[in-house]
């Protein structure tokens, strides 16, 4: 008896693990995709997923659903760890009625969203799903909005992240859109809000769903997503990456990742980085790459705003969360998509406790009607306000141009910056000489000479960290092959950091 018991128990699970059945399988595979349950095995630790209600089903009866039920209605929930640190999972099984969310089905999602706010671990989202269950009509616009209400309770308390891996369409991109960070994967996931045939009719335009909603245009040109990843097991392998770099709640400190490399490592070659001609762009990730440990840094947004470089590094063994002008890009000038870009990746770490390194070369904010008109008053207010709200760790250092309300913006001293060092290379000014001069000697404009002369004398007075030294602007100039160990020494003394806000309920970010 108890055998037989068994038996059956084996046998609801093996119906549950084959979904949607071998022809639903076999087309998820030939499209280059992985199945749910397979993208939970890459995903997690092996052999650590518990599964939670495996056996649910739907309630709906219209339209001849009673005859038609899966256990696990569309989408696989549970718990497992990412190197040994527990998550929460759910994943969307397009094999089941095209992963399409049911009330039930939102019931599962909402039961693991729940459990990981009262331990206090992540949620992975595996989106893959063909949206609301047509066949259950309001009660899964319901379901949507309980998830929806849930991201907005969790954000700031647990990370949340989104994983794009098959279609996320309508309303449903606004669960991924309130999370943390959204990963895509190249050609087999989309997200839109009304798809390519709406936009026709409404609009007259013709898009295909790659070029409305998918990997690159949402990496490119929209910001919607952080990173477009080749295919399934590249995605998942660098999200098990990523996770490492995160503190899996707000009441927890980054994760201690011990290194080879040491806090006083220096680096001669950043002595020579920054080009004489200060018009002459550099990669700053050059300096990157050379600050943090090992070399390691996970770029978030890469292919978006590349005026600025946003990612997360470790130093002295822990998470830090870098914000740098990219001279590379637009003179790594700050612009509308670079200010909400790095504003929303300060946020981030505000939230949880990382924090933040600023290495500073910017000429100013972009000018031009197309910013203007955009907005970039608003827009650019994002940063200075996140930057000035946040109260983690702040450390600060212009390597060559910070001008003007750039130069506030990027993390300096008067927006509550701790720590603010400068290159000898540094430039710290209102504006560029040329431009200061032709405004305060314009009636000398027709003089060459004399004019040439003026620009030397700006250049000399401020192209150079001393005068802001000399008002304690900064904390001191440093030489730039110890930046590393300058950095770590300050993060050190900045480890128990506390500062609060006057009480309010919550500021009014310009959105
Ligand atoms: C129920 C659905 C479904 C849905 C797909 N299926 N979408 N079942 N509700 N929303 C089922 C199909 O019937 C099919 O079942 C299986 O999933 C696979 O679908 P196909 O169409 O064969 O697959 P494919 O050609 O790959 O196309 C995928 C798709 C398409 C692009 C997602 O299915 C589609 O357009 N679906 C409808 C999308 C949609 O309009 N959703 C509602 C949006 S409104 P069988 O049994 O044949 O395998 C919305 C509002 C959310 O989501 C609001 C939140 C606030």
């Amino acid at each position: 008896m108890a055998h037989e018991i068994i038996r059956q128990l084996e046998e609801r699970r093996a119906r549950a693990r084959a979904g949607g059945g071998k022809r639903r399988v076999d087309a998820q595979h030939a499209r280059g995709k992985l199945t749910a349950r397979e993208r939970i095995e890459l995903l997690l630790d092996p052999g650590t997923f518990e599964e939670w209600d495996m056996f649910v089903e739907h309630r709906s009866t219209d339209f001849g659903m009673d005859k038609t039920s899966v256990p696990g209605d569309g989408v696989v929930t549970g718990h497992g760890t990412i190197n040994g640190r527990t998550v929460f999972v759910f994943s969307q099984d397009f094999t089941v009625f095209g992963g399409s969310l049911s009330e039930t089905h939102a019931q599962k999602i909402c039961k693991i969203m729940d459990q990981a706010m009262k331990v206090g671990a992540p949620v992975i989202g595996i989106n893959d799903s063909g949206g609301a269950r047509i066949q259950e009509g309001v009660s899964s616009l319901a379901g949507y909005a309980e998830v929806f209400s849930r991201n907005v309770l969790a954000s700031g308390y647990v990370p949340q992240i989104s994983l794009i891996m098959g279609p996320c369409a309508g309303g449903a991109v606004y669960s991924p859109a309130i999370t943390d960070f959204v990963f895509m994967v190249r050609d087999t996931s989309y997200m839109f809000v009304t798809g390519p045939d709406v936009v026709k009719t409404v609009t007259h335009e013709e898009v295909t769903q790659e070029d409305l909603g998918g990997a690159v245009t949402h990496t490119t040109k929209s910001g919607v997503a952080d990173i477009a990843f080749d295919n399934d097991v590249d995605l998942i392998e660098q999200t098990r990456r990523f996770m490492d770099f995160l503190p899996f709640s707000n009441r927890e400190a980054p994760p201690l990742l011990a290194t080879d490399d040491q806090p006083g490592r220096v680096e001669p070659s950043l002595d020579t980085i920054i080009p004489a001609n200060p018009n002459e762009p550099y990669d700053v990730m050059g300096i990157v790459r050379k600050i943090v440990d090992e070399g390691e840094f996970f770029e978030i947004k890469p292919e978006f705003a590349r005026n600025i470089v946003v990612g997360f590094g470790r130093m002295d063994g822990s998470t830090v969360g870098i914000v740098a002008n990219q001279p590379l890009a637009l003179a790594g000038c700050l612009d509308i998509d670079a200010s909400v870009k790095a504003a929303r990746f300060i946020r981030f770490c505000d939230c949880f406790n990382i924090p933040i390194v600023l290495l500073v070369d910017v000429p100013g904010f972009l000018p031009g009607t197309a910013q203007e008109y955009g907005g970039l008053i608003r827009h650019g207010a994002k940063l200075l306000y996140a930057f000035a709200e946040a109260t983690v760790p702040k450390v600060t250092i212009i390597t060559r141009k910070a001008y003007g309300g750039a130069y506030i913006v990027m993390g300096s001293k008067h927006l509550r910056g701790d720590v603010n060092y400068a290159w000898p290379s540094a430039e710290i000014a209102v504006m560029g000489s040329k431009g200061a001069v032709e405004i305060i000697f314009r009636s000398d404009l027709d003089d060459e000479e004399k004019i040439a002369k003026r620009e030397m004398e700006y250049t000399e007075q401020f192209a150079n960290p001393f005068r802001v030294g000399a008002r304690g602007y900064i904390d001191d100039v440093i030489a730039p092959a110890s930046t590393r160990w300058r950095v770590i020494r300050a993060l050190r003394m900045l480890k128990n950091k506390q500062q609060d806000a006057p009480p309010k309920k919550h500021g009014n970010m310009p959105l």
